[in-house]
């Protein structure tokens, strides 16, 4: 060998060398840093109880058990010291940190890393410029009059020609309501957000292997969230091993139909459309950006709208004297518009109690339960917490509904009536109801969503008996980035018969 080869090759060993020692240094350290900054060995009784588990004994769900521990707590805060993790309910803390400090409070680099592989830079990841950009063109798009009359169109087409049909198809059987409101609510999302029809809708399809994909990628991203240590789940993903290698594949089939979504568009034109989509593609040529925001807006409109129907029916099957009041207030409005099952937006507007039972079932169970922020400088929150900075910040609407401080002692209670006022819905502190979040990033589809479970609650109350199989055992949670029951929510749907939809047929 040339002696310049053999110096070359030296030299390239020694370089990988001091590569390779390096990385090793690095990673040790940065995990060395990650141990000392979450507290692993905290041995507190609340972080035993979290890292042995022992809270399943007496808890459903992570939720009740955090608003066990928050309701027990004199300022409506609580640390999980092992997760570095401050949870709040005090609706002081929301409003400063969504609002009055909203520039110390932003997603931040942990929570990106987190989402990072799913959502990407999509907006629900990310912060700054590339946050203002998408909220500027989403809220050109979701809040203008054109819009919202578009959107109402589709969504009742979707209730008038699929939904109801399908109801009347499977009246008398069992069958799962959470999945057919995500069909629903998938169908309807493409169809505002991209002007595509996957018609998921429809009783012969199975759920699409894409559904269930994104339902992984979902859960399987929030899990990370909940390791102790982030380097466990950093080294599973650079091995490509167990959880981790499932969340990659799940990831590959969402991105194939993200893909799709944008090259049908891009087919169809997008230059003349009104929708969501092709008003991004005419200032984005980047496909990878185009995928991320794809993937948020599926995830924004599908899970929390199935999510808040779910529970809607869960608890009305528990409630037959607000099924009854419903009814009643349907009769009153709807009264001389003919056979037509699906009311119009100005007689939805009119229906002031069922407005109530939504915001009232949102509450107690909220789609989105807990949302995240990380503290970017050293903080004291309204409340007397110190916040050290790189913590992570949580508000908890789940627990906040169910806190007596801020709803009162009936606080447990299904009670639609706390939100009227000579009946007219009259509306609380969006720091108290943080079910959309509130300050500078409240929810930008909040009247979106409302409108569509609104037209699907008036239509299927009118004219269906819904009852929940099991509707007294309490809901067990999947764990996933939004509220959903775990192996769904099991009902038996009979159309009732016109002389049942007259007034003066109440109830159930
Ligand atoms: C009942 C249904 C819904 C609920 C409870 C809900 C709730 C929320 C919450 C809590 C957030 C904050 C999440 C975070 O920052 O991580 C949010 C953000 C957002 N929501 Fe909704 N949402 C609903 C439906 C929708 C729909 C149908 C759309 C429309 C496509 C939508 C679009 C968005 C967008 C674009 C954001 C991001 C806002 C930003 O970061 O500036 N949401 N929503």
């Amino acid at each position: 060998m040339a002696p310049e080869l053999s110096l070359l090759s030296c030299l390239q060993n020694y370089l990988s060398f001091l590569f390779f020692s390096f990385t090793t240094i690095f990673f040790l350290f940065s995990l060395l840093l990650l141990l000392l900054r979450s507290r692993p060995w905290c041995n507190c009784h609340v972080c035993k109880a979290y890292l042995s588990s022992s809270w399943t004994a007496e808890f459903a769900n992570l939720c009740d058990w955090y608003t066990h521990l928050l309701r027990e707590s004199p300022t409506g805060t609580i640390d999980i010291h092992v997760l570095g993790n401050t949870i709040t309910t005090n609706p002081d803390n929301v409003e400063y940190m969504l609002k009055t400090r909203f520039d110390n409070f932003p997603k931040g680099k942990p929570f990106s890393s987190l989402l990072g592989d799913f959502l990407g830079r999509g907006i629900f990841n990310v912060d700054g410029e590339s946050w203002q950009f998408q909220r500027k063109m989403a809220s050109l798009e979701l809040g203008s009059v054109y819009a919202r009359s578009f959107a109402f169109d589709i969504v009742s087409t979707e209730v008038r020609r699929r939904l109801l049909p399908l109801f009347t198809t499977v009246s008398e059987r069992v069958i799962d309501l959470q999945d057919m409101f995500r069909r629903f609510a998938f169908d309807n999302i493409c169809k505002i957000s991209f002007g595509l029809d996957p018609g998921c809708l429809e009783v012969s399809l199975p759920m699409s292997e894409f559904a269930a994909a994104f339902d992984t990628a979902s859960r399987l991203s929030a899990g990370r969230a909940t390791a102790v240590a982030p380097a466990v789940w950093k080294l599973k993903r650079l091995l490509n091993v167990g959880s981790e290698r499932e969340l990659r594949r799940a990831i590959r089939m969402v991105n194939v139909l993200a893909n799709e979504v944008i090259r049908q568009r891009r087919k169809l034109g997008f230059a003349s459309n009104l929708d969501l989509l092709s008003r991004f593609m005419s200032s984005v040529d980047d496909d990878r950006y185009l995928r991320d925001i794809v993937i948020s807006f599926l995830l924004a409109g599908r899970d929390t709208v199935a999510s808040g129907l779910t529970s809607f029916f869960l608890l009305l099957s528990k409630h037959p004297e607000v099924t009854a009041a419903i009814r009643d207030e349907i009769a009153n409005v709807m009264r001389g518009s003919g056979d037509d099952e699906v009311a119009s937006l100005n007689q939805l507007k009119e229906m002031h109690y069922v407005h109530a039972a939504m915001y009232e079932s949102m509450r107690l169970y909220p789609p989105i339960q807990f949302d995240s922020k990380f503290c970017i400088e050293d903080a004291v929150l309204p409340d007397g917490t110190f916040v050290r900075k790189g913590t992570r910040v949580t508000y908890h609407p789940y627990a906040m509904g169910r806190m007596e401080s801020i709803w009162g002692p009936d606080c447990e209670k299904f009670k639609p009536e706390r939100w009227l006022h000579d009946r007219k819905f009259v509306p609380q502190s969006p720091f108290k109801y943080s079910v959309f979040q509130a300050g500078l990033r409240v929810c930008l589809g909040k009247e979106m969503a409302l409108m569509e479970m609104k037209t699907v609650i008036v239509s299927v109350v009118r004219s269906f008996d819904v009852q929940v199989l099991d509707g007294d055992q309490p809901p067990k949670f999947a764990p996933g980035l939004t509220a959903s029951i775990r192996g769904g929510l099991s009902a038996r749907v009979r159309r009732r018969s016109s002389g049942e939809e007259r007034p003066g047929h109440g109830a159930c």
